[in-house]
């Protein structure tokens, strides 16, 4: 049985008073958050030492929106998972989107980050979606299926329990645009055909691994697409970044 999962991605839209004001009414509200949902906050880096006090013991976790995948060692400018684990921080986004498209982030950079990650105890989050043009052109499963390859290829089959993946069109992100129930499912469905494909045990693992969508996901549509078989979870941004948006999904 797969968890039903609720994550916010608050990206770099937030100032710190904002993030810590929402940290801190998440902490509030936590007890009255529902067993049966894990949650999931991944605040920009900056916040994640103060967001991360603030809510432990609580039911709310907190990732990261990125890592780099080395020990501590001279990488300007990044955040490594030791520096995270410091924190108690034990999940990290790879792939997003906006990552992929204005960083050139690829699918085998993202191979190495999951793989770094799921070996030293964390639990990744690999991103992967199709642009809107790609779907246009009817590259939608070409798309999805390179990147499935590309990222989880040549991962340990032994890593996946802390494996998990995020369908997000690209064309939905922050759009107001949500994919309809019927196609996110088809998506997940694919993603979990293609996951099961890599490896021999493929079957367990594509069975057990949680697949979240994102993209417009709110509190009016999120009851739906999580009704789908083959959707576990929401991968949620700008419903996220505010407290009663982010608790209502949880209704
Ligand atoms: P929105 O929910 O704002 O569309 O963002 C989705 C997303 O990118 C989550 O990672």
């Amino acid at each position: 049985m797969r968890p039903k999962i609720i994550a916010g991605n608050w990206k770099m839209n937030l100032s710190e008073k904002e993030a810590l004001a929402l940290a801190i009414g998440l902490k509030e509200k936590s007890s009255s958050l529902p067993d049966d949902k894990k949650a999931v906050v991944f605040p920009s880096s900056i916040h994640l030492a103060a967001v991360s006090r603030i809510l432990e013991n609580s039911k709310i976790a907190v990732g990261a929106q990125n890592i780099y995948p080395a020990p501590l060692t001279a990488m300007t400018g990044e955040t490594g998972p030791d520096q995270l684990s410091e924190l108690g921080i034990k999940f990290a986004l790879v792939g997003h989107s906006e990552r992929r498209q204005f960083l050139a982030e690829s699918s085998s950079f993202c191979n190495q980050k999951i793989s770094y990650l799921a070996k030293n105890g964390f639990t990744a989050v690999y991103c992967v979606g199709e642009t809107l043009a790609e779907r246009e052109a009817g590259k939608t499963f070409e798309v999805l299926g390179k990147q499935i390859q590309e990222g989880l290829g040549s991962i340990q089959s032994d890593l996946f329990p802390r494996i998990w993946v995020a369908y997000e069109p690209v064309w939905a992100i922050g759009t107001g645009k949500v994919a309809t129930p019927a196609q996110a499912q088809e998506a997940h469905a694919f993603l979990r055909k293609e996951i099961s494909g890599l490896f021999q045990e493929g079957k367990t693992i594509s069975d057990s691994i949680p697949i979240l969508y994102g993209g417009s996901v709110k509190a009016d549509n999120v009851k739906e697409l999580l009704s789908q078989a083959d959707i576990d979870g929401g991968l949620v941004g700008g419903a996220s970044q505010k407290l009663d948006s982010f608790l209502a999904l949880f209704k």
